[in-house]
């Protein structure tokens, strides 16, 4: 199924399915009220507790060769907050890195259901996809110049890994049809290109022009990207491109 319209089955989960069991249910909370009175404010309270206790999302280690940065690199890092930074890069690596398995994903559904008029061609998602690996390289290149190790998991990677798992999930789904995994694409691509112009600003303070151009570059490639899904779905839906 490559359109976006939803069949008819036998969905029970509304209360409307039975108002004979709805209204049982309804008597039950009467019959087995909570064992301990209370509100929502002991479920905060706890909360709370574990916050205060927990050890942080992760840190940074300390560059691998501190006396094999080479001096422009520590230069650039001086008007900007090195951690900060690195931090950042982290993240955006590891999102892109993500970015290549969402389209290889897409490109299964594509290829099993096909595409649908005025969605995309194979090739526009191989190309967005080649975008996204390009990415991956282009941040690689540049912790690895600041003297840091690109394999890290920096806290803000894992932060956004753990918020980008629901669209993953809905891409490797086997239920999911195309459009709605291009639904899926929509959340990243437009998460991708507000990191990218945050992480730009970042580039700037360091002063690195080469940096700074490379990855005005690949937002714009994300632009397209954003500007790209948000055609196909509207196409999808049968609605006018924004
Ligand atoms: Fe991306
Ligand atoms: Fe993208």
């Amino acid at each position: 199924m490559s359109t976006q319209s939803a069949t008819m089955g036998r969905n029970r989960t509304g209360i409307a399915t039975s108002k004979q069991a709805a209204e049982r249910m309804i008597e039950g909370t009467a019959e087995f009220p909570p064992d301990l009175p209370g509100d929502e404010r002991s479920i905060s309270d706890v909360r709370e507790l574990f916050a205060k206790e927990a050890e942080p999302l992760g840190t940074l280690p300390p560059p691998p060769t501190v006396g094999g940065m080479v001096s422009t690199a520590v230069n650039a890092l001086k008007g900007a907050r090195p951690t900060q930074f690195v931090d950042k890069l982290g993240e955006r690596l590891g999102f892109e890195r993500t970015g290549v398995r969402l389209y290889q994903a897409l490109i299964s559904k594509f290829v099993t259901f096909g595409g649908f008029p005025g969605g995309p061609q194979l090739a526009d998602l191989e190309q967005n996809m080649r975008e996204e690996h390009q990415h991956l390289q282009l941040l690689t290149d540049v912790l690895t110049r600041l003297g840091s190790d690109p394999t890290v998991m920096t806290p803000s990677a894992d932060l956004h890994a753990t918020m980008t798992k629901g669209v993953l999930e809905v891409m490797v789904d086997a239920r999911t049809t195309f459009v709605q995994c291009l639904e899926a694409l929509l959340l990243a691509e437009l998460a991708d290109n507000d990191c990218w112009e945050s992480l730009i600003e970042m580039a700037r303070k360091t002063g690195e022009e080469s940096v700074v151009e490379a990855f005005e570059e690949a937002l714009a490639e994300e632009a397209d990207h954003l500007e790209d899904v948000r055609a196909w779905l509207a196409a999808a839906q049968h609605r006018e491109a924004e």
